[in-house]
């Protein structure tokens, strides 16, 4: 070890150095750090409403748009398809939509703003699997139903408003995402009804 007298006025300059430096890089790291905290345009997009342009959906058919990053259905349903929604109420789980799975603006057993368009985010109730549209309904699993959708993950079954039926795995209808309409045909998913 050396005996050489300690300058301490020079042991002072490199300790402020150091803690000088030591800043500098403390405000380098955490601009990056910050910067990846505040929301990108692209996270503010994934989560703005979507539009959708319904005047193009034919009776029977089923359209998919992301919405936050989940699937949203839109479908247009027929005069017996709404009338089947009142006949198979006996068969459903929560048929008065009692659960709280839908904006309170959506009532009656049609579960939409017009009655022929629905709007459902696409995934099961049980463990978020994406059912199945099926316009011919189930066959013999569920009889005299016209349509419907089915969860091929554990077989839950919901109706053409996504009400749940009894005795399967999924708890309750599905979800129905706030939205309103911007005119007759265009369709604003994610804004509920008077924002837009
Ligand atoms: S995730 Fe649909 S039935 Fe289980």
């Amino acid at each position: 070890m050396s005996n050489a007298p300690v300058n301490s006025g020079r042991r002072r300059f490199l300790t402020l150095s150091t803690a000088v430096v030591g800043g500098v890089g403390a405000v380098a790291v955490a601009v990056p750090f910050l910067k990846s905290w505040s929301p990108s345009a692209k996270a503010k997009a994934a989560g703005a409403p979507v539009e959708v342009d319904i005047s193009k959906i034919e009776e029977g058919q089923l359209i998919r748009v992301i919405w936050q990053g989940k699937p949203v259905w839109v479908v247009r349903r027929g005069a017996e398809t709404l009338n089947k929604l009142t006949e198979i109420e006996a068969l459903l789980r929560d048929p008065g939509s009692q659960e709280p799975q839908q904006p309170a603006y959506i009532k009656d057993n049609h579960r939409s703003i017009k009655p022929e368009i629905f709007v459902a985010v696409g995934l099961c109730t049980h463990l978020g699997c994406s059912p199945t549209y099926l316009p011919d309904g189930f066959g013999d699993q569920v009889e005299g139903v016209e349509a419907g959708f089915f969860c091929p993950c554990h077989g839950s079954k919901f109706d053409m408003a996504g009400r749940v039926f009894k005795s399967v795995p999924a708890p309750y209808n599905l979800v129905v995402p706030p939205y309103t309409y911007l005119d007759d045909n265009l369709l604003l998913v994610g804004a509920d009804e008077g924002v837009a």
